[in-house]
């Protein structure tokens, strides 16, 4: 049997081209350290990474290279971010629909540190105005933190609306980009972004434990950093250096996962996101609309293409999701993500707390005919579900 892969949102699979034959190539033919080796086999890995911190500084409108900062991911981003900003008696706005990459470090320090936040108002269909945020913003408000697009659902959110409110009232805002960045064009000037999480093997197609985020000057100048240790540069000093890229870059980087991501946005630069985008949109639409009116089964979050991305998650009504899952892989070779993808607020507000969905996310390398067999599927799970 054939396996059909939706399950982009949890990782991109396949890897952009390029990718593997890159990171091999480095382990095998020189993986030398940055800023540690003085010799011409570092630089040239020197030079890649400086390229790939070219590449996001330019795919996200950064006004410079320097602000892009290296982590294993955007949980490292924002507990980098959160640990690094916040102090007692600050108060933090989220919306309904952020993953635990962001709650949980959020709650641990409201348990344990004295911080506070409110979660902005958010509907069934996992829509969040920038009026629901600005309602929650209050004296002590420090951070306002969305996420650009659900991971369980798809919608997406109004960054630049959201980013005016913040810059009004004086707050920094923070975006994570896990479900957009390679297929949305983001602009963290005009929808003054003052952080930006990004994961480099979602919709970016690279591998997996490279990420990072993109920092301003202004919040730069707020954040203490976290993770201090050698950086290669500055070695006389026992304190960390305070200027960017270093100042977050402690230790060995993971120079595999950029040069892979390096390959990857070369090929993205080469596609094109918004060539991405538009066949990620037939897709889904197609899917949607496939889905949508089958008995016994229910499409969560928004029920349109307006402002979604290629995640749609369903309800099987009368069966256990994960039965529905197990049968969708099993019988049809139809790989899914069940349950409540790390996000139980997000599913607390979309009503589908503590069941959770079986959800679908698209690749650029799908195609109408796995479409149509993920829709195939879907109605003879059901038909058969007595039997099952
Ligand atoms: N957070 C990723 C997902 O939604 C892993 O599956």
């Amino acid at each position: 049997m054939d396996k059909i892969y939706f399950d982009n949102g949890s990782t991109s699979f396949p890897k952009a081209p390029g990718v593997g034959r890159a990171m091999a190539e480095l382990l095998e033919q020189g993986a030398f350290n940055i800023n540690r080796g003085g010799y011409e086999g570092a630089y040239e890995v020197a030079e890649r990474v400086l390229d790939a911190r070219e590449m996001l500084a330019k795919l996200f409108h950064a006004e410079s290279s320097r602000q892009v900062i290296f982590t294993p991911g955007i949980t490292w981003s924002f507990n980098m971010l959160l640990q690094g900003l916040l102090c007692p008696g600050d108060h933090v706005v989220v919306s309904g629909m952020e993953h635990n990459g962001v709650m949980r470090p959020l709650e641990y320090l409201r348990q344990t540190f004295g911080i506070s936040y409110d979660v902005a108002k958010t509907s069934e269909e996992g829509e969040v105005t920038p009026e629901a945020v600005e309602e929650k913003i209050g004296p002590k408000t420090k951070l306002v933190l969305v996420l650009h697009a659900s991971n369980v659902c798809g919608t997406v959110l109004p960054i630049e609306g959201i980013g005016e409110v913040c810059k009004r009232h004086g707050v920094f805002f923070a975006v994570d980009t896990a479900q957009s960045a390679g297929t949305l064009s983001i602009d963290m000037q005009k929808a003054n972004i003052d952080f930006l999480a990004f994961a480099g093997h979602k919709g970016l197609k690279g591998p997996q434990g490279i990420g990072g985020f993109l920092i301003t000057p202004r919040l730069d100048a707020c954040v203490r950093p976290v993770i201090l240790g050698g950086t290669g540069s500055h070695s006389d000093l026992l304190t960390q250096p305070s200027e960017l890229p270093d100042k977050y870059e402690s230790g060995t980087m993971n120079l595999p996962g950029i040069i892979g991501l390096h390959a990857a946005l070369s090929y993205l630069e080469e596609a094109g996101i918004e060539v991405i985008r538009r066949k990620k949109e037939v897709l889904t639409r197609q899917f949607l609309e496939g889905v949508t009116g089958i008995p016994g089964v229910r499409v969560i979050g928004k029920k349109t293409m307006e402002h979604r991305t290629a995640v749609v998650s369903l309800d099987f009504l009368e069966m256990d999701n994960a039965i529905a899952a197990f049968y969708l892989e099993q019988e049809y070779g139809i790989m899914t993500r069940v349950g409540l993808h790390c996000a139980p607020l997000a599913h607390q507000s979309l009503g589908t707390f503590p069941k959770g969905t079986v959800r679908f996310s698209f690749g650029e390398q799908n195609t109408e005919e796995e479409i149509a067999k993920g829709i195939e599927a879907v109605k003879k799970i059901l038909e058969n579900r007595d039997h099952l």
